[in-house]
């Protein structure tokens, strides 16, 4: 079976009136339907780029990007990318932001909406569909945003640093959160973090990449033996400070 998702040899540079930027360089690896990787590196090394390119907003200049075997430009597959900023419209309600993407592609079909409704349900929202997002909790509107990404039935979601905007305690318990709804709606996705912690946390595979251009330094799969992990549990496995280690050291050997 083809994977979800496959780079192969991608690379990419800026190209402005000052000069060129070499971006990302030569980026080989393949994601499985179901799994989630979360891709760590220095600041600016080119992370939010491979999301660009990955979501088809920026093209390679060299190598390939494919979706279900397909290549990116034919692919049916539908991405969902959620950004660092929530960016719920304040002028508009919780209700009528989270089904905003519904309402721009024109697929507000009754059972959208209804999927719509159970997920605000299911995810303790039901009650603020009037409020306005300033009316929310930090975690609350993240929770939205993705409720609203969720919306389009994605088959792959891009989520670059999503937590970042959050104070730490908030963060935990959010991305304990988000962990949960994209298990339970068995969405495939990709997390930008530059926290390792995070990464590792959610992470079945992690891609750590060196400095600007990006590469890929090593690909690590994470594994943990507890039957049912959540982000939070697997901070105090075994297993986790032995990652850690593992990936700290990587990211600071050609620092
Ligand atoms: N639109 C752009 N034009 C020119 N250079 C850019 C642009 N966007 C990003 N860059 C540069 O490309 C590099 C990678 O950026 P980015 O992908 O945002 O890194 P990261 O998300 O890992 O912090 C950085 O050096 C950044 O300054
Ligand atoms: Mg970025």
């Amino acid at each position: 079976m083809n994977p979800l998702l496959k780079l192969s040899h991608v690379s990419f540079s800026y190209h402005e009136a000052e000069g060129e930027t070499p971006a990302l360089s030569d980026i080989s690896f393949s994601l499985e339907a179901g799994k989630f990787l979360a891709i760590v590196g220095p600041s600016g090394c080119g992370k939010s780029t491979l999301l660009s390119l990955i979501c088809g907003l920026l093209v390679p200049e060299e190598g390939s990007i494919s979706l279900l075997g397909l290549p990116l430009k034919e692919a049916r597959a539908n991405i969902g990318y959620m950004l660092q900023r929530d960016h719920l419209f304040e002028w508009r309600t919780i209700y009528s932001n989270v089904v905003l993407g519904l309402e721009i592609q024109k697929k507000m079909t009754p059972e959208r909406l209804k999927s719509v409704d159970s997920m605000l349900e299911t995810y303790g929202l039901s009650e603020f569909r009037g409020a306005r997002p300033s009316q929310l909790s930090g975690g609350m509107r993240q929770r939205a945003a993705l409720i609203r990404t969720l919306a389009l039935e994605p088959d792959l979601l891009l989520l670059d640093e999503p937590f970042s905007a959050l104070d730490y305690q908030t963060r935990l318990s959010v991305c304990d959160d988000i962990y949960e709804i994209i298990k339970k709606e068995e969405k495939t996705a990709i997390l930008v973090t530059h926290d390792l912690s995070e990464a590792i946390s959610v992470a079945d595979q992690i891609l750590v990449l060196t400095s600007r251009p990006g590469q890929i330094q090593k690909e690590v799969p994470i594994h943990f033996s507890m039957e049912k992990r959540t982000p939070m549990q697997t901070r105090s496995a075994p297993e986790f400070q032995e990652y850690f280690n593992l990936i700290w050291k990587e990211l600071n050997t050609h620092a």
